[in-house]
This record gives C-alpha cells, structure tokens and sequence, in this order.
C-alpha cells in the first residue's frame, strides 16, 4: 500500500515529538505536556504504524516497552506491608523527648542503633527463593510504582540472593541513591550533550529510576543500601536489628557500613553529631541520621501510630549554611512592575544544590541584612525550596565596602524611574512600555495557570521579545512561519507546533483569559466567579465596583484592582487586539468549576503579603482545592507561604522543617499540585 506523503512526515514528527517529551518526562523528570496530551499523541502514531506498518521505524516511540501512555509505563503495586514514614528530631532535647517517651512504653533499658539517613530515594525489593521478582517505589505508603526492570539494571543489587539462609520471601527495603562522584560524572556528560543538568544527586536518582529505556538506568551508576526487612517468609531467627542488618549483607545486599550499636541516648547523640560532622565525607547526600530500637521484641511492644513506627526517628540536621561572595546586587522586574532586589553570589552548593542567586525582597530586607557588594555572606537553604542570604560576615569586610542603594532607574533600555510609594515596601517601574514587564506579562500570559500555550516558556518568550517579533500578548497571534523557523533552535515542527498552540488558545474560556491577563489579585478563583456571573470579558470590563464586591470570591481589593485594570487605555487597546485575533471572550465549563481536591489534607500557613494574591484570595484557592489554612506553624503543617516582611511563623517553620514557599513556588503548587515525596 503506497503510504501518502503528508501521512509519512507526521509520523516522523510524531516520533520527534514524543521522544522530546519522553526526554523531558522520564529523563528530566519534569513533564512539559499533561499525560493526556502524551497519550493523545501516541495514539495517533500508534494508529499511523498500525495502517501502515511498513514505516513503524524499530526506534519508534511505540516500540519501547511500555510506551504509548506515560503515567501507565510503570504500574501501581501495593506494597506487602505499608512503607511508613518516620518522626522528626531536630534537637537534643527532641531526642531526649523521644528517648523518655518509649522507654515508659518497655521494662529494660534500651539499645540503639544510629544510621546515616540517606538523600535518595526509597524502594522496597522482593526476593522469592532468593531471586529478585519486584521492585516499587515508595510512592504514598501503601502503593507505589513498579521499577523492576529498571532496578534489575543496578549492578549494586543483587538480582539473586547468595549464601545459606536465604528465606522463601523477603521484603527489604532500602535507599536508593547516587553518589556525588558518579553525579558529577552524570552532569559532565549532561553538558557534553547539551541537555539539563540535574540538580542534585537525589533528583539525578530519582530521574534515573523513572527511566522508560532500562538501558539509560544501567548507566547511571546508582547505589543502594538496605536498612529495613518488611515482610519475611523463612530465614534465621534474630532479635536485633543490628544482627538483621548482618543477615541481609551475608545474603550480598549492600548495607551501610556506617551503622553503629549505641548503648544510650548520649551516645545516640554522639552519633548524631559524628555524622554530622562527616556529612560532607562520605561520599554521598546525607540529610540526618536514623536512630532505631536494638532490641526486636522491644520493638514489637512499642508498635507504631499511622504514620509512623514509635520504635525509630530520623535527626534532621539543621538548616546547612554555607560562606560565599555576594558579587553584586540586581534588581528583576515583575509583569506588574514590581522592582525585586537579588543577590548574585558566587555558586555555592548547599542544602542539596548550587545557588548562584537568592532573593532580598526589598530595601528594607537588604537594609536589615546590611549585606553589601563584595561582603562574604552566609548562604542558607532552609528546606528544600528558598535560598537566603542570612547576612554578611563583617569580620571579612573590605574597607570601604559601601552600602547598597536601590537603583533610581529600571535596569531595562528605557530606564525609567523606579519608585517606592510612601507606606508600600516595593519599588516599581512606573513605565508602562518598560520591556522588562512585557517579557514577565507574556510568559505570564503563556503559562499553565493562564492561556496554557505549549512550548511558550521563559526562554521562547525572551528569544521573540528579543527578536523584536512581540511587543504585547497581542502580537502573539500575528506571529508566521517565516518569522519563526528562522530563529535560533527552531526547526519546522516546533514553529509549527508552536503556531498550532498558540492557535488553540484562542479557543480557551474566559476564566483562563482573565487570569492571563495577570490583573492584579485576581487569581483564578475571582477569574471563575466573574466569568459565571458576567459570561464574557466586555461585560466584566463594565460592571462597577458595588456590584463587583457582592460577587463569591471578590473583595474591594479585587473590585478595584479590576477597575483600575480596565481603565487603563492600553489595556482596552490589548482587549480589542485580542479580539480582533479571535480569542474567544466568553464560557465558562462545568469541569473549571468544579471541585480539584489536589491539596486535600494539606495544612498552609501563610506570612508576610504577597504580590499577587490577597490573604482571602490565597486561602480561597487553597481552600478551593480541598486545602486547610491555619495560623500556627505545627510539625503537622504542610507548608508556609512565605510573603514580603514575614513574621515569626517562617522562623518557626524553619525549626519544624516544614517546607517553604515563595510566591512562586505556591503558584506552581497552585498549578500543578504538591510535588510526590519519598518519604521524607
Ligand atoms: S528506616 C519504618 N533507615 O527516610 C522505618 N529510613 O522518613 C523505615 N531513609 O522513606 C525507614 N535512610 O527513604 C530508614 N537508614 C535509614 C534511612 C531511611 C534514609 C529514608 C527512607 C524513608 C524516610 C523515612
């Protein structure tokens, strides 16, 4: 059968196209399309080769196991026992704590034994008669993703049991992870390639594993070290962990040399800080130490809460703070004009990765600090999320060092005036052409949150303003072909994939539209309230304040922030631009209205004000996706939404470990949902 032209070249940018995304899926680990969209795409290939298998290529995308719908390419397992997580001390006194709670709960005194706590990944193994049958991530405890074949690759685990007391069944679990030295060697050769770097080794580990070809895994060089027996069928008897431990190496499962026997709480603290001292020795990422109960029977008699076994805790080191160079000061200029000083330092690796800049809020955070180009500062990273720059260490001080001031005039081409409001801590560029905020409105415009326009990211949004081929979100639906496939790193399918993105966006419904728009404070919870009681933009653009503020989910800040919006000139002009494109102006589904329960049981305290989102209208789109909002930081909190000028609760949520977020960070949560964990 002769194949047509037109349906041969499809094919082939098909295949291009899903191998980009599997790139991005299974080597980045971070997706760039919905798992629909991958879906949608591999079907249509899948139907081509099927019509017409003379051009399915070996190399094709629908070859490789398990392709042809993302998230199914590693199924869900339920794990033999559930895969518990473990309670945090932070302080001798939270061990002390700890050490007086369970020794009420058994006679005898207690033993324990402290291991590093490893900054990988956990996994559960399954060996029958000694041969590995299953391997699945930790997931949500009671299920989780089925590696085997990737695992099977990793030369550090065993795939058959040796020695003489092999059991039936045995469950073990362990840390997958990879050490700093094959990191390193995998970057090296990530910038050989040009591709994205990782940025540390638990990301480079967790990648590895979610790889769809085994065959990238086997060359990742990953660890592993066991820790935990789950569910045993046979074997010797034994009743230490300490001796379980010597049972699992004999069996040729790798276990970490670094385990002690510690005879009481002082020495368990002893142990601590060894390890802490060590963390930078051994050779790979360590974010604690784990204490665990000897004494199995004591075991047994403690049990565990919901979450958690009481027998064991992980010492969470504190916050890691690192000294380096603050070269300069620069200010970034937000869509709304908002003028944010940040520090640019010399790269330093700490709390798991490379910092090169951090943020400093506004004057008043850098008067605080009294940080200054050229000081020598100290770098944290409190959790996972936020560098900071704790302040400067004055014994390093040059003389003469001088203090910073805010710029007088934005760092953009037309350099206008950047000023601050009496009672409001930011600056702002009060220009409305400045080029900077326009970059910052279409990239905002673009993004998931708003018209959703794929493959129109940070860096294409730069390359067009640059090219001088936008000026406004307007002109985005004037681009052409000629103008595009002429860029750098542009080929015929991405323009073309491109212009057919940003053509289906005009088709998207209004609430999207209003929150692209990126008027003030209006998020997508007020964005859907106006579009079901007005039903089209023009009719929105029209409604007064009174009626506005009687609307769900609009207050006066809203209502103004609105009227504000709509009576600047340009905006009218940009509305009848967008209209003239052909983006539609009305509708809103019942699915955008729906509930989206993706924060559900998650508890937010929020500080300091944000940029764009009210304190009502924050809590409403947590509420709004099954979230809680609370005032007091507990362990129990799962996140703090850190503001301009916050207060003590961020200090507090620091000490707990409780994770933070920036503004930035709570829009992506918004967005997408909460990251998966391992554990902890
Ligand atoms: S024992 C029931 N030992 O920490 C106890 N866990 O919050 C099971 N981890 O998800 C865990 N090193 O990924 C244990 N030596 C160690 C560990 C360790 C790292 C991780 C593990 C788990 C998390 C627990």
């Amino acid at each position: 059968m002769q194949v047509p032209a037109s349906t041969s070249a499809r094919a082939s940018e098909l295949r291009d196209l899903l191998r980009y995304h599997d790139e991005h899926y299974f080597g980045n680990d971070s997706p760039e399309i919905a798992d629909a969209e991958y879906d949608l795409l591999a079907a249509e290939l899948e139907a081509i080769e099927a019509e017409y298998p003379e051009i399915a290529t070996p190399d094709s995308p629908t070859q490789r196991p398990g392709s042809g719908s993302a998230p199914s390419v590693f199924s869900e397992v339920s794990h033999l026992q559930p895969m518990f997580s473990l309670d945090k001390a932070f302080s001798r006194d939270d061990l002390e704590a700890w050490g007086t709670r369970i020794a009420k709960l058994v006679p005898g005194d207690i033993t324990f034994v402290g291991e590093p706590k490893l900054d990988g990944l956990a996994i559960s193994l399954i060996y029958e008669n000694g041969k590995l049958l299953r391997a699945a991530t930790r997931g949500n405890g009671e299920s989780g993703e089925d590696v085997t074949a990737n695992v099977q690759t990793i030369a550090a685990v065993p795939n058959q049991l040796v020695g003489s007391d092999i059991p039936s069944l045995l469950e073990v679990r362990g840390e997958i992870f990879m050490s700093n030295d094959s990191f390193d060697d995998l970057n090296k050769r990530q910038t050989a390639a040009g591709d994205r770097l990782f940025m540390n080794p638990r990301n480079a580990a967790a990648g590895s594993l979610r790889q769809i070809d085994s065959a990238i895994t086997a060359g990742r060089n990953l660890s592993i070290y066991c820790y935990q027996p789950g569910a045993v069928i046979g074997g010797p008897i034994v009743s230490t962990h300490k001796k379980t431990l010597e049972w699992l190496s004999s069996l040729g499962l790798p276990v970490n040399p670094q385990v002690e026997v510690l005879v009481d709480l002082e020495a368990v603290f002893d142990f601590c800080l060894r390890v802490e001292a060590q963390r930078h020795d051994l050779g790979y990422e360590i974010d604690g130490a784990v204490v665990k109960v000897d004494n199995l029977a004591q075991r047994d008699e403690m049990g565990h809460t919901s979450r958690a076994p009481r027998w064991a805790v992980a010492y969470k080191f504190p916050p890691e703070e690192k000294i380096t160079v603050l070269r300069k000061i620069m200010v970034s200029i937000g869509r709304t004009g908002r003028a944010t000083p940040f520090a640019v330092l010399d790269p330093v690796f700490v709390g798991g990765s490379t910092v090169g800049v951090a943020t400093l809020h506004n004057e008043d955070e850098v008067a605080r600090r009294d940080v200054r180009p050229g000081d020598s500062v100290t770098v944290r990273k409190a959790g996972d999320v936020i560098p900071e720059v704790v302040g400067p260490v004055l014994a390093k001080r040059k003389r003469g060092a001088r203090k910073w001031k805010f710029p007088t005039a934005c760092p953009c081409d037309l350099a206008q005036p950047l000023v601050r409001l009496e009672g409001e801590s930011d600056h702002r560029c009060v220009s409305s052409d400045c080029p900077m905020q326009r970059e910052q409105k279409v990239i905002y415009f673009a993004s998931r949150g708003g018209m959703d326009i794929e493959g129109l990211g940070e860096e294409r949004v730069r390359q067009l303003v640059n090219a001088e081929l936008i000026q406004d979100v307007g002109d985005l639906y004037a681009l052409t072909f000629d103008q595009l496939v002429g860029l750098d790193r542009m080929g015929e399918i991405s323009s073309r994939n491109l212009l057919a993105a940003i053509e289906a966006s005009k088709a998207t419904e209004l609430p999207r539209v209003l929150v692209a728009l990126g008027i003030r404070h209006v998020g997508r919870i007020a964005a859907r309230s106006l579009a079901r009681n007005f039903g089209h933009l023009d009719r929105v653009a029209l409604a007064t304040t009174e009626i506005l503020v009687d609307l769900d989910g609009i207050g006066a800040v809203i209502a103004e922030s609105l009227k504000a919006w709509f009576a600047v000139p340009t905006n009218g002009a940009l509305i009848e631009k967008l209209r003239l494109a052909g983006v539609n102006f009305e509708g809103v589904t019942v699915e955008v209205a729906a509930a989206d329960p993706t924060l559900a049981g998650i508890t937010f305290v929020l500080t300091g004000a944000l940029e764009n989102y009210t304190r009502e209208s924050a809590e409403a789109e947590i509420v709004s996706r099954g979230g809680k909002v609370t005032n007091s930081v507990s362990k129990k909190t799962g996140y703090v939404v850190v503001g301009d000028n916050p207060g003590s609760k961020r200090d507090k949520a620091e000490k707990l470990d409780v994770t933070l977020l920036d503004e930035e960070g709570f829009g992506r949560l918004l967005l997408e949902g909460p990251l998966q964990t391992e554990g902890d």
